[in-house]
């Protein structure tokens, strides 16, 4: 049972700016605390400016208190297909994926991956995630009961796919819009969760269930839309010799009208001009998947052209491709990726990209992501000496920059004292 209203206390740090623009980015209260009420943030100041006789106080010294991590793409019905060796795309999707995907419509397996999955996300401090489920409109069902029953915000929706992968994980154009469209009757707006129209991608659907996914997008504006474009070289030629008319890979999802700022296109790597372009005027979004692109060996994904050309990213795990549900894991993958590409991925901004950052690529970020009044309280409280190694780095630490640092390339789930979601603790005491 949660106190109606709590303070929590500890090293608190959010951002209200992107230090891409702007020096003015974060805020940082050493003494910290966040005033919460109802699951809400009330306020955030210095600890003796909100203390209280009489109030419910949880203290987290010497540990850092930020907004939870968002995860704007990974795979629910891949909790055990992670760490499966030896294949890149299409080879992995056939041989790991999709036989296990086929799963989740045996009756008690979603319910019990979902609660497993949700205990794996908070464990590792992400509060909201976007998530693709099975073909099964079970799937999403269950992890939208389980996020439900959680007061946690999830983005997630079936994947409607007609084509090139097994019977038992394939929908039919008229079936992915009908159960679609229950689904997001059902779940969209329904407390904190959100539907995700999801056409896996372009090669599991034929463009009869595509206009469907685009005739959904239209009924229902307000909804994300979730799918992959150009992560891996073979898919790219297989994807347009399913599509010969298509300019690019782009253009299949454009001209079945799912380009907007609700677009999530995860991995987004090997684009031409054109495709770039078409995605800064549409706002469409990418999604880095570091962890994801390495394992696979898909390739490295250009964040400073994207952001230069005037795409907006999201960053993800994009498990079970990623190998990690940490989004601190992610970060020090992506740093490393982008040190490949000669850019720099530097600790305020990677902190500010799985909090903020994500919340913006989602159009959530009156909502997530930040300590503002109003917000959702779901947080994270990061223990930057979780580990010997960490404590013994962290002797040579004198910046709050220096910390976020080895956080973001040493931490983990390790890293994690504590998760709130709507002023919740996720991890029991120890
Ligand atoms: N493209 C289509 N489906 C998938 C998937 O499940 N994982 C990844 N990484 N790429 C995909
Ligand atoms: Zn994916």
């Amino acid at each position: 049972k949660i106190p109606m209203q709590q303070l929590i206390r500890g090293r608190v740090l959010d951002f209200h700016a992107d230090p891409h623009d702007t020096a003015d980015n974060h805020r940082y209260i050493q003494d910290g605390a966040i005033l919460i009420e109802d699951g809400k943030i009330l306020a955030v100041d210095d600890y003796t400016a909100l203390a209280r006789e009489g109030l419910v106080e949880i203290d987290h010294r010497p540990h850092l208190i930020l907004p939870g991590f968002i995860d704007t793409h990974i795979h629910f019905p891949q909790v055990q297909v992670i760490a499966s060796w030896g294949a890149q795309l299409l080879d992995w999707l056939n041989t790991y994926t999709f036989p296990e995907e086929e799963r989740f419509n045996q009756q008690g397996h979603a319910p019990a991956m979902a609660d497993a999955f949700l205990n794996l996300l908070t464990g590792h401090g992400t509060t909201t995630a976007v998530a693709f489920c099975s073909v099964h409109p079970e799937s999403a069902e269950a992890l939208f009961s389980a996020a439900h029953a959680r007061n946690m915000a999830m983005v997630a929706g079936k994947v409607m796919m007609d084509r090139n992968a097994p019977d038992a994980v394939l929908d039919t154009p008229q079936r992915g819009y009908d159960d679609s469209k229950a689904l997001i009757a059902r779940w969209h707006g329904t407390g904190r969760q959100r539907y995700a129209i999801t056409p896996r991608f372009a090669i599991t659907s034929t463009p009869e269930q595509m206009a469907m996914a685009g005739q959904l997008v239209r009924e229902h504006p307000d909804c994300h839309v979730q799918t992959h474009l150009s992560e891996n070289l073979e898919e790219i030629d297989f994807t347009l010799s399913l599509y010969p008319q298509a300019r690019d890979y782009l253009d299949i999802y454009e001209t079945h009208g799912l380009l907007s700022d609700r677009l999530l296109l995860g991995h987004s790597i090997h684009l031409r001009p054109r495709e770039i372009a078409r995605m800064a005027e549409t706002g469409s979004r990418a999604v880095f998947c570091p962890t994801s692109n390495l394992f696979l060996g898909s390739g490295l994904f250009d964040e400073g052209g994207l952001r230069a050309a005037g795409v907006v990213s999201g960053i993800a795990t994009d498990v079970g491709g990623g190998t990690s549900y940490s989004m601190l894991q992610t970060l020090n993958e992506g740093y490393k990726i982008l040190q490949l590409r000669g850019q720099k991925l530097t600790p305020l901004s990677a902190f500010h990209w799985i909090t903020r950052g994500n919340a913006l690529a989602l159009g959530m970020e009156d909502r997530i992501g930040t300590l503002a009044p109003g917000s959702m309280a779901d947080l994270v409280v990061l223990d930057s000496r979780a580990t010997p190694a960490m404590a013994l780095r962290m002797e040579r630490a004198e910046t709050l920059e220096q910390e976020l640092f080895i956080l973001q390339i040493m931490g983990d789930d390790r890293s994690v004292a504590q998760t709130y979601v709507a002023g919740q603790a996720m991890k029991t005491a120890v």
